[in-house]
């Protein structure tokens, strides 16, 4: 079979020596009149060498989320609208929990805290972050999209009383990301293995949106990292994309991403469409 690997240049947070003194910043929502004249960030990408990204097609199921930061599941989901918020929250998000549940080691509970929907088309209008049914386009800058310190903060959002006895055990935040009306030619998503980064790399960017103060994780380039996708990916291929991991004993705490083009897509090929849902996932303390 042909291996289908890429060699694309990605787009990365660009290091400046300010950062020392003055914290990485995006506003990421329109119209919040205290930020009023505010630039919308202090932080600029730009793109590093190329990098190889390996097509993992036919040995998918040997990446695992403790040693690479993602995993590949295989499930046939039922017929969903996605355009209906009430089958995602009450088809979708289920069926998903179960299948982690199934899945993966240690899922004893699944806490969800945002989905969204992405479509490759050109907007010119900023998404509505608070509307899951507007799709956003797809992520093109190499990200983490939560950091600890905001994994933590949804912790004792979603979990109020428990939020303490649940930060005992293991906590991780996965991203459970697929293509739902097709296949995936146009503009996969590429995995960082998490095993092949450094944490000094990860750089913490804060995001400022309506109605959240959160902060992501924005990795610098290094030629230490490895990447790779998968394929064609098809709708009943899950990708389960670890943002976070309390346990510091595994080889991969977490896995950046990012889309990127095809080299050769054929003209007439559907844009990307996919679904993302975000989930804490909490293990019983011993
Ligand atoms: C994500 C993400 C990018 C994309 O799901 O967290 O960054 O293009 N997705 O789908
Ligand atoms: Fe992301």
């Amino acid at each position: 079979m042909e291996p289908k690997h890429e060699r694309r240049q990605f787009m990365y947070l660009q290091w400046e020596d300010k950062f020392r003194r003055e914290k990485p910043y995006q506003i990421v929502s329109e119209n919040i009149p205290e930020l009023d004249g505010l630039a919308r960030s202090n932080i600029n990408m730009i793109e590093g060498p190329e990098e190889l990204i390996e097509n993992i097609r036919g040995r998918e199921s040997t990446f695992t989320l403790d040693q690479n930061g993602f995993q590949i599941l295989r499930h046939q989901f039922p017929p969903i609208n996605y355009q209906s918020n009430d089958e995602v929250e009450n088809v979708y998000k289920p069926e998903i929990e179960r299948l982690l549940k199934e899945e993966v080691e240690g899922v004893d509970r699944v806490v969800f805290f945002n989905w969204r929907l992405r479509l490759n088309v050109a907007r010119d209008s900023l998404a509505n972050l608070n509307d899951p049914l507007v799709p956003l386009v797809p992520a093109h800058n190499v990200h983490l999209d939560q950091s600890p310190a905001t994994a933590v903060q949804y912790v004792y959002e979603k979990m109020g009383e428990e939020a303490e006895t649940y930060l005992q055990g293991r906590v991780r935040i996965f991203n459970i990301w697929r293509p739902y009306a097709h296949h995936v030619e146009d503009c996969p998503l590429a995995l960082c293995d998490g095993s092949t980064i450094r944490g000094s790399d990860l750089v913490i960017c804060d995001n400022i949106q309506k109605t959240r103060l959160g902060e992501t994780l924005l990795p610098l380039y290094n030629p230490d990292t490895k990447w790779y996708y998968l394929n064609g990916q098809h709708n009943d291929e899950v990708t389960v994309i670890k943002i976070f991991d309390s346990d510091a004993d595994v080889a991969a705490s977490c896995c950046p991403h990012t889309a990127f083009y095809h080299r050769n897509i054929p003209p007439d090929v559907p844009p990307r469409q996919s679904i993302e849902v975000r989930a804490l996932i909490f293990t019983k303390p011993d």
